[in-house]
């Protein structure tokens, strides 16, 4: 894809179903009894995986459009894979999936592409062993692919080390299966769709905060059943922000965002481009299916740089490359801390947002857990995405404002979580 700097983004824009809560209504739409009708879904590569691997698992999935309806067959109703469980990309799928699986009667293999072999995996399987589950890295390097027997579960309080949904979610479903209560603790909330979402299907699960510190404990009792629902998704707010970064920061451009899940859990780049100074207002707030919505106007402003850590980490994660890029052409220095969590992403984001900042002439440096960047004007380049859909989103949005074209390299990588992603551009030229 080649990009060059315009002017002048105007008009409305409507992004695709929210990738976290998409995986999770055919996850437990499949272990639910009933139908589950989902609208609104998002069609990604990541979450046609876990439709993929649910299929294997003998659900039944019907696709219409942006509808999709999961056939549960209960928490019980799942059959021995066929065939190895392709998880393609996606993080999420391999560990919400494998709390699951720990608690089949079946054996099971999951293995994905060669980033996802090389995330680690030690983060559920630890825990997961703690509760008497089989599961093992086949090649014994903490990765996938991983193989999973049945095991006798027992619930455990769990502290973990990383505020990380995926690890919170894959106990929660493990807890599903075993005797007892199984709690999580991580040292600060991470995204809480899986405890929003399970308790609308029925599942006795509940949340606590400490008072005294950024604790977050959630925790499940097994024994009832789940129930399938009707589902609308929330559009992405980690897509919106490719919207939002590209309103504020190409000159002369309004944008109304229509339609974005605001979730707290999710929405700290909201704050983060207030503190820099960034025109956006809220439209339009609701809430359905526990989570909350809301519409994005976005005007192109004069941005300042700041600092980002701590709490707020977690709840813009994914964002952190995109803001890099507003911070790249921001006035002053940004600093952000507290996120070693990139180095584990799709790619080690700290390199690859430092490494392709640098080569469009920011001042940048990398650090253990973060990055500090300098505001400047920044200059066209050749983009290596290392197929990381953010990577290509983000530095999409740089290439708007760089002198000189751009080439994002392996562009297609987007399809991830945006296939649509440079149609919808296209529509506010
Ligand atoms: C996700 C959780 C986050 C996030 C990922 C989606 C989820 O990962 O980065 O894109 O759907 O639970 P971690 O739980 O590893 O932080």
């Amino acid at each position: 894809m080649e990009l060059c700097s315009i002017t002048g983004l105007k008009g409305k824009v409507k992004v695709p179903g929210d990738k976290s809560i998409s995986h999770r209504c055919v996850m437990f739409g499949s272990i639910a009894k009933g139908t589950t009708e989902v609208h609104n879904f998002l069609k990604g590569a990541d979450c046609l995986a876990t439709i993929r691997c649910f299929r294997t698992l003998g659900i039944e999935i019907e696709e219409k459009d942006s509808v999709v309806i999961v056939h549960g067959k209960g928490l019980h109703g799942l059959s021995a894979p066929s065939d190895i469980l392709d998880v393609g990309n996606s993080g999420t799928t391999t560990r919400l999936l494998s709390g699951i699986l720990t608690g089949q009667p079946f054996d099971s293999k999951l293995s994905g592409d060669e980033s996802l072999n090389s995330r680690p995996m030690k983060r559920i399987i630890e825990p997961l062993t703690q509760m008497g589950a089989n599961i093992t890295s086949i090649l014994r390097n903490g990765c996938a692919p991983l193989y999973i027997t049945p095991g006798s579960l027992h619930g455990i309080h769990y502290e973990s080390p990383v505020a990380s949904a995926q690890v919170k979610s894959c106990l929660l479903l493990a807890g599903l299966y075993a005797e007892g209560d199984t709690s999580v603790t991580e040292p600060t909330l991470s995204r809480n769709h899986t405890e929003l979402m399970l308790r609308e299907f029925g599942a006795d699960i509940r949340s606590t905060h400490a008072l005294d510190s950024t604790r977050a404990t959630a925790s499940i009792t097994p024994g009832g059943e789940l129930y399938g629902q009707k589902i609308t998704v929330p559009g992405d707010i980690s897509s919106a922000a490719y919207f939002i970064a590209a309103g504020l920061i190409v000159p002369d451009s309004e944008i109304l965002i229509e339609n974005v899940g605001i979730n707290p859990t999710r929405a700290g780049i909201l704050k983060v481009c207030e503190d820099m100074g960034g025109d956006i207002t809220l439209l339009n707030e609701r809430t359905e299916g526990g989570e909350k919505i809301a519409d994005i106007l976005v005007r192109t402003s004069r941005l300042h740089g700041t600092t980002i850590e701590g709490d707020i980490i977690p709840t813009l994660i994914d964002e952190i490359p995109v803001i890099a890029v507003m911070a790249a052409v921001a006035e002053g220095t940004t600093v952000i801390k507290d996120a070693a969590e990139l180095k584990v992403k799709e790619t080690d984001r700290i390199e690859t947002v430092t490494d392709n900042l640098k080569s469009m002439g920011c001042r940048v440096t990398p650090t253990d857990d973060g990055m500090i960047i300098t505001g400047g004007k920044l200059k066209g380049a050749s983009i290596h995405t290392l197929l990381d859909h953010r990577i290509a989103m983000a530095f999409s949005i740089a290439a708007l404002v760089a002198d000189g074209n751009t080439r994002i390299l392996d562009s297609k990588c987007v399809d991830v979580s945006y296939p649509e992603f440079y149609d919808t551009f296209e529509q506010l030229l």
